[in-house]
């Protein structure tokens, strides 16, 4: 693996690839329950049941996209590894490829052409699954898929989806994406334990024009909202400013109007 074993830490010291899986998560998940150390990175050819949030599937044919997870044990990375996780693959593709990406909130990775917020479409996901002991979370695994080349994805999908070889109408080196994107998490790991959330915060709104804003909708508990994205509450939720004041967004995802 490119990248020096110092820059990557605990991150793909040890890596298992398998041509084909169920989901890499899950292999990651059992790994875990048999004592496997944090940073041992789990990576497939393909997903034929990939998991991507809201219990969506993530779409994982062979050669299109790194399919990727790893285990978190470090207790100070737990609350903040999901906005960790989108900051560290979106560093680690620009890194390794020069492609200017964004995160749209939570921690979607996009592509940054495109006329406005509305027209971008999304290069790569992150999917964090906390396991959860009588003593609190004992793991966390951090799942993410990165679109590398275009793919017949299915038609839902194929105009909100690109990824990074389209973007940049060139041929890219997936190791050195995935090289990268361990370095970028070993750097965002260690900010964390050494110095508390403030530095990802600031990298994650700076990738993060849209969180302040931006005319979004969701859909509430009455209903679909509407209001202007207000920055990043201290536990990660993202603030919407509505008539009726500042709402806090904990879960699901926004839509840009
Ligand atoms: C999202 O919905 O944006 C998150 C997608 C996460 C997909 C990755 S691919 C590797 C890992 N294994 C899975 O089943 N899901 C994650």
């Amino acid at each position: 693996m490119e990248a020096t074993a110092a820059e990557r830490g605990p991150f793909g010291r040890r890596l298992v690839y398998l041509p084909e899986v169920a989901s890499t998560n899950d292999l990651a998940i059992r790994a875990a329950e048999a004592g496997e150390p944090e940073g041992t990175v789990f990576a497939a050819g393909a997903q034929t049941a990939g998991r991507g949030r809201l219990g969506r599937t993530w779409v994982s044919p062979p050669d299109a996209g790194l399919y990727v997870s790893t285990i978190i044990r470090r207790q100070a990375l737990v609350p903040w590894i999901t906005l960790a996780g989108g900051v560290a693959v979106a560093e680690g593709i620009q890194s390794a490829t020069g492609l200017p990406v964004q995160i749209k909130w939570p921690n979607d990775v996009i592509a940054v052409g495109g006329q406005g917020f509305r027209a971008r479409r999304k290069l790569a996901g992150v999917l964090a699954e906390a396991s959860t002991g009588l003593d609190g979370v004992q793991y966390v695994i951090l799942g993410f898929g990165i679109n590398l080349r275009s793919a017949s994805f299915p038609p839902d999908l194929a105009g909100r989806v690109t990824s990074i070889e389209a973007e940049l109408g060139r041929a890219i080196d997936p190791g050195a994406v995935l090289a990268q994107s361990l370095v970028a998490l070993n750097r965002a790991a260690d900010d964390l334990v050494t110095n508390g959330a403030g530095g990802i915060v600031t990298r994650w709104l700076a990738l993060a024009p849209s969180a302040q804003g931006a005319s979004v909708e969701w859909d509430g508990p009455t209903g679909i909202r509407q209001g202007t994205t207000a920055g990043l509450a201290s536990d990660g939720a993202l603030l919407v400013r509505t008539p009726a004041g500042v709402e806090r967004i904990l879960s699901g995802e926004v839509r840009w109007l």
